[in-house]
């Protein structure tokens, strides 16, 4: 492998091709044919016996009692708040370092989305900086476990106990991920999971919404199937929608669900062996999974880098892995700086009725703004989903980088 950077003319440091994603076969070929067959192809009624049987293995696989699915890992959330009485002028906290459905959710179910730093150590949001942006009407917390980590459920359920509020954990990015044993989602009072075309279990498109009680979940049942009593009969009651998902769905997810146990395994072994191999790259601070993580699912691994030491910041390092053949990016801007927030742009009811809290500009964020301007490298789920030598590949790149930082900085002032 000649020592040019790949971005600047020279042979690209991985060699290997990384696994496509979705894997599929004629298992999902052979599921899908069966509901064409049956005639059952929809939502409704709802739930199907295909939704119903996929639900019943997820639970097995991730924890839980009561689930519903859903249309995508979006309405979930709003389902969810909604379903726990949360509605108009409500506060709900979430992370600034996040997909914007963490926001659009609470602004959906007519809830003000308030907006907190994350921690340093995890990129998840900060208990510190939650418990300081409770007000009377701070009614839920929505935390998301990104980076392969999970933020610290304990310190924000006790938060939560002490001021009354309702758990929302944003888990589109960690199927399969543990807690001290127990399923991420199964902790607070709502574990919201998106079954997307690129996340680690997979329907094309879909949600699942575990809840943590019966009566919660025919509550979310009812609003995902417009409004309808959970058991289809009687008279609507509750501002539902169509947000159902359909039996195509549900039979590609009980497939790809039965691959999962196994691919959380290779990638948790993989993940373990690159936070160790990068820990000996100067310049790249690991962030250390918390202990009580007792099995991590990979979705997106994030790393830091320290500028200073570099001499670049992340963005050329990204375009530099690129051109190495690693799937690598700089992920999220800080939630306020989507222009879709921005009140005077979106004349959206909720930022409309309640300007004082979308005065963005006055915002600040520090950990996220840091971590999106200079220092956080994002990297796909495939490197692990190789196991070792995907792993292996990567460390190279990554490391070859390194060593040639000082022509790409000059490369990155030459431009
Ligand atoms: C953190 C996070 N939450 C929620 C979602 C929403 O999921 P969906 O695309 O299924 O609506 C995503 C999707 O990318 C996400 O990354």
């Amino acid at each position: 492998m000649s020592a040019k950077l790949a971005i600047l003319g020279g042979e690209k440091a991985v060699q290997m091709t990384y696994p496509a994603w979705p894997v599929h076969d004629e298992r999902e070929v052979e599921a899908v044919t069966a509901v064409i067959r049956s005639g059952n192809w929809g939502g409704y009624p709802y739930p199907g016996p295909r939704t119903r049987a996929f639900l019943e293995k997820f639970l097995e696989f991730q924890g839980g009692q009561h689930a519903i699915m859903a249309a995508n890992g979006t309405v979930t959330m709003e389902i969810a708040l909604r379903a726990a009485g949360i509605g108009w002028g409500d506060e709900v906290i979430v992370p600034a370092y996040t997909f914007q459905a963490t926001a659009t959710a609470p602004m959906a179910a007519g809830a003000i989305p308030v907006i907190v730093d994350i921690d340093p150590q995890n990129y998840c949001l900060d208990p510190q900086a939650v418990e300081a942006a409770i007000t009377p009407r701070t009614r839920a917390i929505i935390p998301v476990h990104v980076g392969s980590l999970m933020a610290d459920m304990d310190a924000l359920m006790e938060i939560a106990e002490r001021h009354n509020l309702v758990v929302i954990e944003d888990c589109a990015h960690v199927h399969g991920m543990q807690w001290q044993g127990q399923g991420a989602g199964t902790l607070g009072h709502f574990g919201s999971f998106s079954l997307q075309s690129s996340k680690i279990l997979t329907a094309g498109e879909g949600g699942v919404l575990i809840c943590k009680t019966q009566e919660l979940a025919d509550a979310a049942a009812s609003i995902v199937n417009c409004g309808r009593p959970p058991s289809e009969h009687g008279e609507v009651t509750v501002l539902g929608a169509n947000f159902r998902s359909s039996e195509l769905h549900a039979a590609l997810a009980a497939v790809q669900l039965e691959r999962l146990p196994t691919q959380t395994a290779t990638r948790e072994a993989a993940v373990s062996y690159m936070d160790e191999a990068l820990s000996e790259i100067p310049g790249v601070r690991v962030l250390r999974p918390d202990p009580r993580i007792t099995r991590r699912s990979v979705f997106q691994y994030i790393f830091a880098i320290e500028p200073a030491v570099w001499g670049v910041d992340h963005g050329a390092i990204c375009a530099a892995l690129e051109a190495e053949g690693l799937d690598a990016g700089i992920g999220y801007p800080p939630m306020h700086r989507y222009e879709l927030f921005q009140p005077q742009q979106s004349r959206l009811p909720v930022p409309t009725a309640h300007p004082e809290r979308f005065h963005f500009a006055e915002m600040d964020f520090p950990v996220a703004t840091y971590a999106h301007e200079q220092e956080a490298v994002w990297l796909g789920e495939a490197v692990f989903r190789a196991g070792k030598a995907g792993v292996d590949q990567a460390v190279v790149a990554i490391r070859k980088v390194y060593e040639q930082r000082d022509a790409l900085a000059e490369a990155v002032r030459g431009r």
